[in-house]
């Protein structure tokens, strides 16, 4: 939808580009001819203004702290849906109702067993491996494991890929945590929802089931769906642009673990809990603060500050209340940890600095407060987010090989290199 035109004058030239309108947020310049026009190429190292592609999956308003899936905000969802009915409003786009909810269930449940082969890659590790390390390389392999829905140009093959990557990250991720800690596989059960076959797999073992809690399980699932996809974030972008090179969807979706890992991204969460539990008691905070503000000091607060959310990350929100609810129901309200985290938070939100650059909370602050809650070490904290990004990978990457418009990713550069010279023999050098 173009309206009005943006002029670029460049000496005595005018040129002009469309302004491209979506339903709501900031309109665009389309600039895809300004190379021809001009010669010149954009600058803008870390994306900060540019809008890679356009999406109808999530919007986010960073001024006022907005996250829609599909229109619909993160807190309803957060509290009135659950993760695989978000899967499906991420996948195709509303909603179900409740026979396609129920069919979608069953095609998940059906899928969520690996192939028993895999479970061998697993010993190629070391058991001190990182949960993510083992997660990327397990993700890659599946285009081994499952070549017949590796071809992108086959809707059917991209369907069921899509099914299988979401119905089997749990279990990876399960496997992983598994192997670290020397126990046994456990298979997925198909009585189970998503979020209790998760906890199953992660904490039962062959000798004794384990005792699903109801407030737990909810507590992971909406952890699911608040980490479920953000736009065209680090990750995701990786996703987009592996995927644009027409690369089978697992290689995609390992691509994005692999990024995610980063602890400025998905990384964070792992991150700000060792940070917490560093600071450890409320007294120390002050110079924590004092450290994330020396520009020479490279301590930054983890879980704090984002790219497009320059007022509350609502998800933190919801994590926020979800970690008190769940502590306070487990009697461990007077966490230390949980306390560090609300009085650095409430320090940081009144200091200047924090305060100019409009740096709160996001969704990394508090969720590893209740994962370690749960029962996870924090070195699968990571792995749970990827495991949680997966769908929105996955809706993005669908969204992107079903685009007419779809190209391959190819930025330009400015160049401040040496300019053209010949080679010189060693001996004259
Ligand atoms: C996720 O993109 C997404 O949507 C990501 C995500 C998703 O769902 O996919 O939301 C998940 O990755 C959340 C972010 C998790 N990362 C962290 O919590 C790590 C700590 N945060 C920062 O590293 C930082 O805030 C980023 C990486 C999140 C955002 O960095 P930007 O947008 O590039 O901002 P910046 O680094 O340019 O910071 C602006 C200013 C700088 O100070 P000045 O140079 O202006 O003086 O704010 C300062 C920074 O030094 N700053 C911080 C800070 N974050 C930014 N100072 C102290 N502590 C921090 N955490």
């Amino acid at each position: 939808m173009t309206k009005q035109k943006a002029k670029l004058t460049i000496g005595d030239k005018v040129f002009e580009f469309p302004i491209l309108d979506g339903t709501v947020g900031p309109s665009v310049i389309d600039i895809r001819s300004l190379y021809a026009q001009t010669g010149l190429f954009t600058y803008d190292p870390g994306f900060t203004s540019t809008a890679a592609c356009d999406s109808s999956i999530t919007y986010i308003d960073g001024d006022k702290g907005e996250l829609l899936y599909r229109g619909y905000p993160i807190d309803q969802l957060a509290d009135d849906s659950h993760f695989l009915e978000v899967c499906f409003l991420l996948l195709y786009g509303n909603l179900p109702n409740a026979s396609e909810l129920e069919e979608f269930e069953t095609r998940v449940t059906r899928h969520t067993m690996m192939h028993e082969q895999m479970h061998q890659l697993y010993h190629g590790f070391r058991r001190d491996a990182h949960p993510m390390a083992i997660v990327c390389g397990v993700v890659g392999a599946m285009a081994a494991f499952y070549h017949d829905s590796t071809d992108i140009s086959d809707p059917e093959q991209r369907e069921i890929a899509s099914i299988r990557m979401i119905a089997k990250m749990p279990t990876i991720a399960a496997n992983a945590y598994k192997y670290s800690i020397g126990q046994p596989f456990v298979y997925p059960r198909n009585d189970l929802n998503y979020a209790e076959n998760f906890l199953h797999m992660c904490f039962s073992v062959p000798t004794e089931d384990y005792k699903i809690d109801p407030i737990l399980s909810k507590a992971m699932d909406r952890i699911f769906t608040l980490h479920a996809d953000h736009e065209q974030n680090a990750s995701t972008s990786t996703v987009r642009l592996a995927g644009s090179s027409d690369a089978n969807p697992f290689a995609c979706i390992a691509a994005g673990v692999a990024c995610l890992w980063g602890p400025a991204h998905g990384g964070a969460n792992e991150a700000a809990l060792n940070m917490l539990r560093e600071i450890g008691t409320v007294d120390n905070i002050p110079e924590y603060v004092a450290r994330a503000k020396d520009k020479n000091d490279p301590f930054r607060l983890m879980g704090f500050g984002h790219r497009v959310y320059k007022s509350y990350d609502p998800r933190a929100k919801v994590m926020q209340e979800s970690a008190k609810e769940v502590l306070e129901l487990m009697g461990v309200s007077n966490n230390p940890t949980l306390q560090v985290a609300r009085e650095l938070e409430k320090i940081a939100l009144e200091d200047p600095y924090f305060v100019e650059r409009k740096l709160y909370p996001n969704v990394d602050f508090y969720s590893g407060i209740i994962l370690n809650a749960i029962g996870f070490p924090t070195s699968m904290f990571t792995a749970i987010f990827a495991l949680s990004r997966t769908v929105g990978w996955i809706a993005q990457w669908k969204e992107m090989i079903g685009d007419k418009q779809k190209k391959i990713g190819r930025p330009r550069q400015l160049y401040d290199g040496s300019t053209y010279r010949d080679y010189v023999a060693i001996d004259k050098r």
